[in-house]
């Protein structure tokens, strides 16, 4: 799955999201009940670390097996006017009994109407119960078959369903469903196309829909003849005229994959819009007919990539089955970002047209590293799959640790070796250091939990550990397990044991861990993938003898969490001031709690965790820290960048952590009134913003606050002007863009004026690099008039590229004009915002202004039914009542909560918790402001009764 689906926009939102069921207490029972008929011999080790819940209904029994389908889909658009947009479906699936006592058959069906089920075996008919041949049971989606006569084992029996269902309108809801653009004619076009991941293969056809059970699909759609675009995973080998203008396509079968990985795409006008011929099949971009020219860029990484992976893994693409295609759709509607199909990869259009003059770098960025994503994909997920979503941490670590790793090889100028711990690293330290956090390896098993796992542990922690397990194995040891990885398990499902047995394999070969004595692999593999969390690192050095004394403890962002006697193994690396080697492979690997290592007698500084590889934070006495910030300041230079970064993040952390004093914090912190590395800037910029919204209720405060920013801003600024030059690293473009937004937000008058008087030229019809797009929109807008804001609407309704028109949506938000909000919130319910944007254009709304959830009150009461219908998905629905809640000012906050109290959605305690939450920051904020000022201020010692006064009294309106 592509990563980060739509949450990707809001991410410090996202950061602190609640997953409720995560609390829901998990049973612990021998792993050898599960019901897997192929399980192997596990090592004893891993046996027990399989937990179950009651929920495990949600799951299919394994005694019976698909192994081939046959399927046959009639699609209909306008042309079949009694049922428009529908489809009739035909299926043969080849089946086999495991046990010898199967009478009934539980597969998965989401389909609306069910009106043929028969079995045969041998070409004879086998008899099913006559008054009930067959059940639906609706939460769990199971169709049972029920038969008089036990199956054989061994034998094959054909399974006969015929059935007819509806297609859903627009991607949300997956599934088969339909999409439209406007083409360059001004005609409406529809398409219709698939997304089946992780659960939505049973809206199309009936099936065993867990990625543990592998078949052979063979698929067979019909279309009115004008429908003349149409691919699937693999290519159309024939063609049979029906009647009546109808013809079918029948695709060549695939090789045995799960069911969430099969798709196709039929409409009237989707094309090849750039291809290479050179791979065997060519490698082809496919996008709507006007966005010829448009999918270059994306080719050029598709083919680069497939040359990559075709050489590391040593398994090249075209040698995995002969029928597979090599396309990549970009699609204008997608419910997430990308998603992996087998031989038919498709995207968000929005990522998929770079174009330098349009598209910001950070889109031109996750575009490579999603297009990467995507085709490591093809090999980790696609050859071998994880057995069910529990694992999906192998699927996902792997794809997204290659999409940056990988990709740094061929693009080496987008710098992603350093950019992934921004990324992936930092986030998933910041993610999982909260008590309620799940471990990789993580039961799942109701829909709303699958979805759930496709997150921030599945993705950034196991591609961070990965990263980890390489700095301790080496790259070439590491690049020999995959290799056994898949060649042992190529076309199976597969789980951690397998993976586990790879690693083995290799380093036993290798004899790669020869360096660290006493290293239980297996035990940090076992705790890694099973355990919750990361440690803290507690460095103590005397520099008499040069003895550095470590501890580590799990790290809880809370004070106030029980700590753990949890001992997590991890890699030691460190640099001194004499000795700044800054190099990655593990010195040591510490798997207690305690242990000493030594370096050379003498005062001088120490940095453990070198360039923030290993998954810890690291906490030093204050001694070190000092010379730390001494050194910071007076030659940040002697410090990798990557280390310097490490230290804002953890020190950000361990002052919210109350694991260092704010003084001591922000003394460290100094050091960026000098550094202009984005690295460095970027968690910076997380970190303040973190403590400024809790003081956006304590106008004094927040005036100080901002001043004091602006100091820390003075030097980057200047450093990084603000217009964008020709040929600067991509780094320090982004750069700008970062910095800029959160100057401009935090009122740095150098920034607000030049973003206003750009935003003048461009309303002259100039254009505005799309680097600076995203401040210079918001501040014109904002300091601008309703002319101003409909400039800019106008400007995206005309915008051919959807990542140039994200930016204008976001743009548009940050307006307070009362007109130009009521005519927005219009336009976000209509078609001229996609459903996948909505949700996104309510959040930039919200987050424009902290009024404007107050002002946009009055249309959520009255249209509220209709916000949900055009979000689509529960879960979005609630995320638009957490958002508007979590943006808003304490007046707003009022009078949402008068509504919601009055229960006038089913959904109202949402909002309600969200209102709870959001006045618990402020309380922090309220709390905090005083001390964190001081610290901020950098003088320990000025005391400012005029705040305190003030705090008093904010505390006296908002908290009683
Ligand atoms: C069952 O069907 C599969 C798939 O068509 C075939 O390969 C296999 O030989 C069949 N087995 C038997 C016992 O007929
Ligand atoms: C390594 O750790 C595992 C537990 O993860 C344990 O069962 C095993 O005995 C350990 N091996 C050694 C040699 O200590
Ligand atoms: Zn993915």
């Amino acid at each position: 799955m592509g990563a980060f689906k739509n949450q990707r926009i809001t991410k410090f939102l996202e950061m602190s999201k609640v997953l409720i069921w995560s609390l829901v207490l998990i049973v612990l029972v021998a792993a050898d009940d599960y019901p897997l008929p192929f399980e192997r011999d596990f090592p004893e080790v891993f046996r027990g670390q399989t937990s179950r819940s009651g929920e495990e209904v949600y799951r299919l029994p394994t005694n019976v097996l698909p192994i081939e389908y046959d399927i046959f889909i009639d699609l209909y658009f306008a042309e079949r006017a009694e049922k428009p947009f529908s489809y009739d479906g035909r299926e043969y699936i080849i089946i086999q009994a495991l046990e010898d006592d199967v009478t009934q058959i539980v597969l998965h069906s989401n389909v609306d109407y069910i009106s043929t089920i028969s079995i045969f075996a041998d070409g004879t008919p086998v008899p099913l119960i006559a008054d009930k041949p067959f059940e639906l049971v609706h939460q769990y989606h199971f169709l049972k078959i029920n038969m008089v006569q036990p199956m054989l084992v061994g034998l094959n029996y054909t399974l006969f369903i015929s059935y007819s269902s509806t297609m859903n309108e627009g991607p949300m809801k997956r599934g088969i469903w339909r999409g439209w653009y406007i083409d360059e004619n001004d005609v409406e076009r529809v398409y219709a196309t698939t997304h089946f991941q992780p659960y939505n293969a049973r809206q199309a056809f009936p099936c065993w829909d867990e990625p543990f059970f592998k078949a052979v699909f063979t698929l067979h759609l019909s279309r009115s003849t004008s429908y003349v675009g149409r691919f699937s995973n693999t290519a159309s080998a024939s063609v049979t005229a029906l009647s009546s203008g109808r013809v079918q396509d029948n695709f060549l079968p695939t090789p045995k994959m799960s069911s969430y990985l099969v798709t196709f795409l039929v409409s009237e006008s989707f094309q090849v819009i750039a291809e290479d011929k050179s791979f065997t099949p060519a490698i082809r971009i496919i996008g709507r007919s006007n966005a010829i020219g448009m999918g270059n860029h994306a080719l050029n990484l598709a083919v680069k990539m497939t040359s990559f992976f075709d050489d590391y893994l040593q398994m090249p693409y075209a040698t995995l089955n002969p029928n597979l295609m090599n396309d990549h759709i970009s699609s204008p509607d997608w419910a997430s970002a990308g998603t992996e199909n087998w031989g038919m990869v498709s995207y968000r259009e929005l990522h998929m047209f770079i174009n330098p003059r349009e598209t910001v770098v950070s889109a031109e960025h996750y575009s490579a590293t999603l297009i990467s994503h995507e085709l490591a994909h093809k090999w980790f997920g696609n050859l071998i799959t994880c057995y069910w979503w529990s694992n999906t941490w192998i699927n996902e670590g792997y794809a997204s640790y290659f999409g940056y790793i990988a990709t740094n090889e061929m693009f080496p100028q987008y710098r992603f070796d350093d950019h992934f711990n921004n990324r992936y690293l930092q986030a998933s330290l910041s993610y999982d250091s909260s008590a309620s956090t799940e471990p990789m390896n993580h039961e799942v098993n109701t829909p709303a939990q699958v979805t759930a796992h496709f997150g921030t542990i599945s993705y950034s922690k196991a591609a961070s550990f990965l990263r980890m397990t390489v700095d301790i194995m080496t790259p070439e040891t590491f690049r020999k397990a995959n290799q056994y990885f898949l060649r042992t398990n190529a076309y199976e499902p597969t789980n951690q044991y397998d993976l586990y047995d790879a690693f083995m394999k290799a380093i036993n070969e290798d004899m790669s861990l020869a360096p660290y004595s006493d290293f239980n692999f297996t035990e940090y593999y076992r705790t890694w993938v099973n355990e919750p969390g990361y440690p803290i690192l507690y460095v103590n050095v005397d520099h008499s003898t040069g003895d550095i004394a470590l501890r580590q403890t799990r790290f809880f962002l809370s004070p106030s969490a029980t700590p753990t006697d949890q001992v997590y193994p991890i890699p030691i690396t460190f640099s001194t001031k004499r000795n700044p080697n800054f190099e990655t492979r593990a010195q040591y690997m510490m798997g207690v709690e305690r242990m000493v290592v030594t370096k050379d007698a003498g005062e001088e500084w120490v940095i453990f965790n070198n360039l923030q590889h290993g998954i810890y934070r690291v906490n030093y006495d204050t001694h070190n820290w000092e010379m730390l910030a001494s050194a910071l300041k007076n030659d940040h230079d002697s410090i990798h960048h990557l280390n310097r970064a490490q230290i804002v993040d953890d020190v950000f952390a361990l002052m919210r952590a109350e694991k260092i004093a704010y003084n001591l914090g922000f003394q460290i912190l100094d050091f960026l009134k000098q550094d202009t590395s984005y690295y460095v800037w970027f968690p910076a910029i997380s970190g303040f913003n973190w403590f400024r919204n809790r003081f956006l209720h304590l106008p004094e405060v927040l005036a100080e606050y901002d001043e004091i920013l602006h100091e820390f801003l003075d030097a980057v600024i200047t450093e990084l002007g603000y217009d964008v030059p020709q040929n600067e690293t991509l780094t320090r473009t982004l750069n700008r863009f970062y910095v800029l937004s959160f100057a401009c937000s935090v009122g740095h008058k150098g920034c607000i004026d030049d973003a206003i008087a750009k935003y003048q030229t461009y309303r002259n019809g100039n254009p505005v690099s799309p680097n600076i797009q995203r401040h210079v929109f918001c501040q014109g807008i904002l300091n601008g008039g309703y002319d101003d804001w409909a400039y800019l609407y106008q400007k995206r309704i005309d915008s051919n590229n959807q990542a140039a028109a994200v930016q204008m949506l976001r743009g548009l938000g940050c307006t307070t004009n009362q007109q130009a909000i009521e005519r927005h919130l219009n336009s976000i319910l209509s078609e001229e915002v996609k459903a996948q944007d909505r949700l996104n254009a309510f959040t930039f709304l919200f987050q424009g202004d902290r009024g404007n959830g107050r002002a946009a009150l009055p249309f959520i009461k009255e249209r509220i039914d209709d916000i949900r219908k055009g979000v689509v998905l529960a879960a979005s629905f609630n995320s638009f009542l957490t958002n508007l809640a979590s943006n808003m000012d304490e007046e707003g906050l009022v009078e949402l909560e008068e509504w919601l109290q009055t229960n006038p959605i089913p959904e109202a305690s949402v909002g309600l918790n969200a209102i709870t939450s959001a006045r618990s920051n402020m309380h922090w904020g309220t709390q905090n402001a005083d001390v964190i000022l001081t610290a901020a201020r950098g003088s320990a010692t000025v005391f400012l009764p005029t705040t305190i006064v003030l705090i008093a009294s904010l505390v006296a309106l908002f908290l009683i």
